[in-house]
């Protein structure tokens, strides 16, 4: 069973750039939320999820880790 934690409460809005590969935290343990600083190894969490966009844009990237659409927040966190 993998050690996952909530890594916040609320989405984060992030500037991101066009055909940049970004590491989704999916394990709630990383300090530098939303994003995957490597902590999952340390902690037994999940590994990130790996994406990128076509075309830059501000996106809402899940903190809480209970989206059904990784790494954008669904609204999940109100639940
Ligand atoms: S922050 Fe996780 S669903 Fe909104």
């Amino acid at each position: 069973m993998e050690n996952n934690i909530r890594g916040g409460d609320a989405p984060i809005a992030c500037d991101l750039e066009a055909g940049k590969n970004y590491a989704w935290c999916s394990c709630g343990h990383s300090a530098d939320q939303p994003f995957c600083n490597g902590n999952h190894k340390k902690e037994g969490g999940t590994n990130p999820v790996i994406f990128s966009v076509e075309e830059a844009k501000e996106a809402y990237l899940c903190t809480c880790k209970q989206t059904g659409n990784p790494p954008y927040c669904d609204g999940s966190h109100k639940n």
